[in-house]
């Protein structure tokens, strides 16, 4: 009977071809070939359809990113921007930034009124709020060094989405009545694009089609990176922005372009994290932190214990600052530390001054700045790894849920508001969330700093691990509890990517957390150090990939804080 047991599991293992195996909370999916894990399960599949056609992660990730363009209007784009790190099977690590970047016409005090104010949150809202996008110029540069399948076959699944439609979701219903309520003439495309008749709203389930859209990702397909940064598609940019105010012009968008750029690199407890350097702040704040912590024997103080919440929140306390004194574009701030941020010997200094039992404060005199309070979760993380083991973490972004929600006239791409990750109010950086800190500054052609962190875990020269979330600045939070609890907790994907966590960002000294991670009395012993805290809806929603070498199986967990997202491995 045993034998027969034996057999029947052989079986499952050895016999049966894994095709695609789904996904649910703590159980993760399962490969044996390749894994695309994002947030919506359509642009999943049209990546694992790459590998499944002998495609790398990276051509994977080209035809997962333009899928998601279509099928996640939130955050997935081509009018915006983001990074992608790689760490292939033999060993080679590289990163692609992708950022968007200020106008060539904008300046440092160009979002003030004559009273030194920000003028009717122009930041944030309305086209001055809108970034150069990056999002085609570095998937086009990515795939152009690396890729091995023809770029129009990895264009051919958005296309298909955008042309024959696919189910309007749950996701985008409160959205789509937003639009509704939409007024002024700037929004005429926004209508157009996501409503019947420019007016109805779409049922969930039914189908949703964009032909401006799909004619756009056409031209993309025929001409690459010129598609989009010039010709018809730049010209209807253009034209768009001047109608409306806009200072983004065609020269803009032929000279923007991506930057190959290395990866920043540390150390945990005997595994190597690769993540993205400046223009984000994510890959050295979560070394930093990972620094601080492996210090102390997390696994035995325990998970979500008071006093393992404590540390988390010390290592954040102090990472954040740093991040608000010295981090933004490296092609415009010259003496970013960034050796002595991610080095043991200055976590060693900073772990001395943790006290074990007693918050510490967070001083804007001391530690020189402070940090803006919005907070969105509109960003989409996706994790790649193909048949030969190579991995690709791609984190991209409109900034606010739908950018700015401008569509470009007859382009039917959704335009990024990520002008607002500047600071806006040069010197000016209060207690109340204004940041006026030099390094992030606006300046012509400079990229606004980041918190993205798309990461990659390797052990002995392979990646294991492929993480990254959404969330602002709550992002780099995610990405380390996520790192935490698979070398620390030992928890498989999708347990890591599901339990509870925290966030803590320097200023304002609170600390946010997911309702229901912790006992009462865990809480009470939680703030009697010295923690205020505060409950919040979910964080982020981390879409992770475990690679088991010994078992030669792939693990892909999509976080079920997303809607629609899905692991699909084979
Ligand atoms: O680059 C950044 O850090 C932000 N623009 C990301 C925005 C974000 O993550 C919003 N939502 N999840």
């Amino acid at each position: 009977m045993r034998r027969f047991f034996a057999y029947c599991l052989a079986l499952t293992v050895l016999v049966i071809p894994f095709s695609s195996s789904a996904q649910s909370g703590r159980t993760p999916a399962v490969g044996r070939n390749g894994m695309v894990v994002s947030s919506h399960y359509l642009a999943s599949e049209a990546g694992k359809e790459a590998l499944r056609k002998g495609g790398n992660a990276i051509d994977a990730a080209v035809a997962t990113a333009l899928a998601l363009a279509v099928t996640l209007p939130s955050a997935g784009n081509i009018g915006g921007g983001g990074f992608l790190v790689y760490y292939g099977a033999d060993g080679k690590t590289t990163t692609f930034n992708f950022r968007e970047k200020a106008p060539l016409a904008a300046t440092s005090t160009m979002y003030l009124d004559a009273n030194g104010a920000i003028r009717n949150n122009s930041n944030h809202e309305g086209p001055l709020s809108v970034g150069v996008p990056g999002t085609v110029a570095g998937l086009w540069m990515a795939h152009q060094r690396m890729g091995s399948l023809p770029w129009a076959d990895l264009v051919q699944p958005a296309i298909d989405l955008a042309e024959k439609g696919f189910p309007s979701t749950w996701d985008m219903q409160g959205y789509l009545q937003e639009v509704q309520g939409l007024t002024q003439p700037m929004y005429a495309a926004t209508k157009k694009a996501f409503l019947k008749e420019g007016k109805d709203l779409y049922a969930p389930g039914e189908l949703w089609k964009q032909p401006d859209l799909a004619e756009t990702l056409k031209r993309i397909q025929k001409e690459g990176r010129d598609g989009f940064y010039k010709g018809k598609t730049a010209k209807l940019l253009a034209d768009y922005m001047k109608k409306y105010g806009g200072i983004i012009t065609e020269e803009d968008l032929a000279r923007y372009e991506a930057v190959e750029q290395a990866p920043v690199k540390g150390t945990y407890r005997g595994y190597e994290i690769v993540s993205m350097a400046p223009p984000s702040s994510g890959g050295i704040a979560l070394i930093e932190m990972l620094n601080i912590l492996e210090g102390y024997d997390l696994k035995a103080i325990g998970h979500n214990s008071a006093l393992y919440l404590h540390l988390l929140t010390e290592a954040m306390r102090r990472a954040f600052a740093d991040r608000a004194e010295h981090i933004g574009d490296p092609a415009f701030v010259s003496n970013m530390p960034v050796d002595r941020l991610t080095s043991k010997p200055y976590a060693k200094t900073l772990r001395n001054g943790i006290d074990l039992f007693k918050a510490s404060p967070s001083d804007s005199a001391t530690f020189n700045a402070a940090v803006h309070v919005y907070e969105s979760d509109e960003t989409t993380h996706f994790s790649v790894v193909d048949a030969k083991g190579n991995a690709v973490s791609l984190t991209y972004t409109l900034e606010y849920g739908y950018g700015s929600s401008l569509v470009v006239e007859g382009g039917g791409f959704l335009l990024n508001n990520e002008m607002g990750d500047f600071n806006p109010v040069p010197g000016v950086t209060n207690r109340s969330g204004q940041i006026g800190t030099p390094p992030n500054l606006v300046a012509p052609g400079k990229r606004m700093l980041s918190s993205m962190t798309p990461t990659i875990v390797a052990k002995e020269g392979k990646p294991v691990l492929v993480i990254g979330s959404p969330g602002g600045r709550t992002i780099i939070n995610t990405v380390l509890q996520v790192v935490l609890n698979v070398i620390d907790h030992e928890m498989n994907i999708g347990e890591a990517v599901e339990a509870g966590r925290i966030h803590h960002q320097w200023l304002p000294d609170i600390t946010t957390m997911e309702a229901l991670l912790i006992s009462p009395d865990t809480r009470q012993l939680y703030e009697m150090m010295g923690h205020p805290l505060r409950v919040r809806g979910r964080q982020g929603s981390a879409m992770g990939i475990f690679i088991d070498r010994k078992k030669g199986l792939i693990y892909g967990a999509a976080d079920s804080r997303a809607f629609d997202g899905g692991a699909s491995g084979y």
